[in-house]
């Protein structure tokens, strides 16, 4: 069982399959955190120390104790009225304006399976062997009538505790919930860092390191969604903590709204980490008996280095939070007509680029932006989601009729979220838009944002995307969201306080409703590229198109730090054409072919510009996709060495160690230089291994400890991709 209750020692353990956490009902009722890392039997309350702590606030319960305070203590859910001063998970204001808040334990229950979140995306297990389990702590606050069900959902198999609360107003009053994070972890001692993904539109999710110090870190998105700029996740580790060694802890939200993750380094050098929705904009009433639910938060730890902690959190994700038919099935290999062609296409054009791409090999065809209305640039007919025949030289029908007869799958782009100015939802609907009255909204991309707060908006967006994909048979949806939200005003909420919350609702409704009408339409998330990355949207789309650079060495870095989260099933890769749109730099077809290997593969580039040697390397490209995908898809992913190395090379290998792809990129090199070597990981010891490619065997000892030769020649960014195959 992966939860045990034992009520004489007040604890609540929580076993994974290498991980323990544990936490405790102390004697004055507060939850306590006791510990979360390698798996271990006995209560581990020896690790509090209660010690004087002069001036610190204390429970007026515990009296004149100068020995408890819980500014001290290790809590799981650290709220704002209790003498504890950093940083806290729970801020309510009561009727009088009063921030006091005291939660206490009142009960607790352990329930079979995962539990899950009405209207909010969340880890499922759909298979008993799982061993899943939820653990729910209510805490009360009595003056407040207030509740919080604290969940632990345990996957154990993958080594995650999952993290949600539901706070609800069991008063009779109106409390407004100011802030309320998911999840808090508070660690006795330990000097770590903390690894975050930073970034922007074409650079997103670049890894970042640095040591905590004494004052608070804070990640965070106030832009409505998770944002090009921060993602998301948080890892916290032991200083010396590498790829294969080292304690660390991660946090990876399940959310696609503005979120705050922080970090802080306490005066008694204790540290505490905490992830959940963003406070400043929120103000969330609850009336009597309504509820807010703080969105889930996944949380895994390993004492194994960042690779585990990552394996973990990719395991989670792929099997666990993504969904439907396309979750565990080779993904398409798809040629996307936006690089190729922007808005400038007819129909004769688009199945042009699908017959070359049937040729080479390519399984399914997007039409992207530019199909509908009168969108002949990025200035207008958001909103309008009706096919511009007439530049299509027929009806959607007949277009996706002859896509398919060409033998492609057919896929169409929408960015459903958002209106023009210039559009005739906007003209009919002005209001549908955020916007500030009195206020010119901020336009980004020369467009609104529609308020998908309003059930009505959504019902409308709904229909008029069910119109357009029952035009046929529509295999794929690219939805794309294009800028940040920055007007929030909804005109028929009461509180706009809890507008950018219920937008996000709204978005899950109606990608819900997608997921159930076209239960095998393949969704690929979109936010100007990688905008919105992250394991709320991974639950409707199983796939993100992970940035619009699609250079391959500016890939490197976004591929390299995404993947501290999130696994390659998930991250949308594609070849483009060189030199590349957005960089102007020149890499070889090859290399271009080896970096989005590491994702989910396509092509972005009109293949009549391409020399028939070209074409050729483009079809053998595929028929090796072929042969290795399913290694990218399920093998355990291991970062060889860093985007700013001389070589930046990474590997999947298979779960049972039969095969392993390594890759790599050369950045680095001089005349008469050094010769580079990578050293695979995760080989079976004693094994042999064969390159499929040059029919060379190796000893798998040797190739973990001495490597094997990077087989690049001297030229620009030449890459390698071997493939190990068990002998
Ligand atoms: C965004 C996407 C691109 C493309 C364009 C179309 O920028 O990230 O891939 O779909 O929109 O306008």
């Amino acid at each position: 069982m992966p939860i045990i209750c034992d009520d004489a020692a007040r604890t609540f353990t929580i076993h994974t399959r290498h991980t323990t956490y544990q936490m405790q009902v102390d004697r004055f009722g507060y939850l306590l955190h006791l510990y979360y890392g390698a798996k271990t039997e006995g209560t581990m309350d020896y690790l509090l120390d209660f010690c004087d702590r002069g001036t610190s606030g204390c429970p007026h319960d515990a009296g004149d104790e100068r020995t408890y305070s819980l500014d001290f203590l290790p809590q799981e859910y650290p709220v704002m009225g209790t003498g504890d001063l950093r940083s806290p998970v729970l801020v309510v204001r009561d009727a009088n304006g009063a921030y006091g808040c005291d939660l206490r334990y009142a009960g607790h229950e352990v329930r079979p399976g995962k539990y899950a979140l009405r209207g909010l995306p969340a880890a499922y297990s759909d298979c008993p062997e799982d061993g899943a389990e939820t653990l729910c702590v209510l805490l009360r606050d009595e003056r407040l009538g207030l509740e919080v069900e604290l969940l632990y959902g345990v996957l154990p198999e993958v080594d995650v505790v999952c993290r949600a609360a539901v706070i609800r107003n069991a008063g009779s009053r109106r409390r407004v919930v100011e802030k309320a994070p998911t999840a808090c972890l508070d660690l006795l001692h330990g000097s770590f860092d903390l690894l975050s993904l930073h970034g922007r539109h074409g650079m997103e999710h670049v890894a970042e390191r640095c040591e905590v110090g004494h004052r608070s870190y804070v990640v965070s998105s106030r832009r409505g969604s998770s944002s090009h700029q921060q993602n998301p996740f948080l890892a916290l580790m032991d200083h010396d903590a590498t790829e294969t060694s080292g304690r660390c802890w991660a946090m990876e939200f399940v959310y696609s709204g503005g979120f705050k993750g922080e970090c802080e380094l306490t005066q008694y050098e204790q540290t505490r980490m905490q992830l959940g929705l963003d406070d400043e904009q929120l103000s969330y009433p609850l009336m009597p008996g309504e509820e807010l639910v703080a969105p889930e938060v996944l949380m895994t730890y390993s004492g194994e280095g960042l690779g585990t902690l990552s394996d973990n959190l990719h395991r989670c994700v792929a099997k666990h939070v993504c969904r439907g038919y396309w979750r565990d099935r080779p993904r398409p290999v798809l040629i996307n007509s936006w690089e190729a062609f922007g808005f400038d296409f007819d129909g004769d054009r688009l199945i042009g680029l699908a017959t070359r791409a049937k040729q080479v090999g390519a399984e399914l065809f997007v039409l992207d932006d530019g199909w509908f209305a009168n969108r002949c640039d990025d200035c207008r007919s958001l909103g309008d989601w009706r096919v511009n025949e007439e530049k299509l030289g027929g009806t959607l029908s007949q277009l996706i009729a002859a896509i398919n007869d060409v033998g492609l799958m057919f896929g169409i782009w929408v960015e459903p979220e958002m209106v023009n100015e210039d559009s005739d939802l906007y003209r009919a609907h002005p209001d549908w838009a955020f916007a500030i009255p009195g206020k010119a909204p901020v336009l980004a991309r020369n467009q609104l944002v529609l308020d998908f707060s309003r059930p009505e908006v959504c019902d409308e967006v709904f229909s008029q995307l069910c119109a357009v994909l029952d035009q046929g048979p529509v295999d794929y949806v690219k939805w794309d969201y294009n800028r940040p939200i920055v007007d929030v005003f909804s005109r028929t909420a009461v509180d706009q306080g809890k507008v950018l919350y219920d937008f996000v609702l709204g978005v899950y409704s109606v990608l819900e409703r997608l997921h159930e009408r076209y239960p095998h339409m393949l969704i690929e998330g979109c936010a100007g590229g990688g905008g919105r990355f992250d394991a709320g949207m991974l639950y409707y789309t199983p796939q993100i198109w992970c940035s619009d650079n699609t250079d391959a060495i500016d890939r490197l870095a976004i591929q390299h730090g995404t993947s501290f989260a999130y696994p390659c099933s998930t991250v949308g890769a594609h070849v483009s054409a060189c030199p590349n749109a957005m960089t102007r730099r020149t890499t070889p077809l090859h290399t271009r072919a080896v970096v989005a290997e590491a994702g989910t593969f396509g092509y972005e580039l009109d293949l009549a510009e391409l020399s028939s040697e070209e074409l050729d390397a483009v079809a053998e490209q595929i028929r090796w996709h072929h042969r290795v995908e399913w290694l990218v898809r399920t093998g355990r992913y291991h970062r060889l060495s860093d985007p700013a190395d001389a070589v930046c090379a990474w590997e999947q290998v298979a779960r049972d160690g039969s095969a392993a792809l390594v890759s790599g990129v050369v950045t680095g090199y001089e005349g008469y230089g050094v010769r580079r070597y990578v050293t695979p990981r995760g080989l079976v010891a004693g094994a042999l291994y064969r390159d499929s490619q040059s029919g060379a065997v190796y000893p798998a000892d040797a190739l973990m400890s001495e490597g094997l030769r990077v087989p690049c020649e001297n030229g620009d960014y030449q890459a390698f991709s071997i493939l190990l195959e068990r002998v």
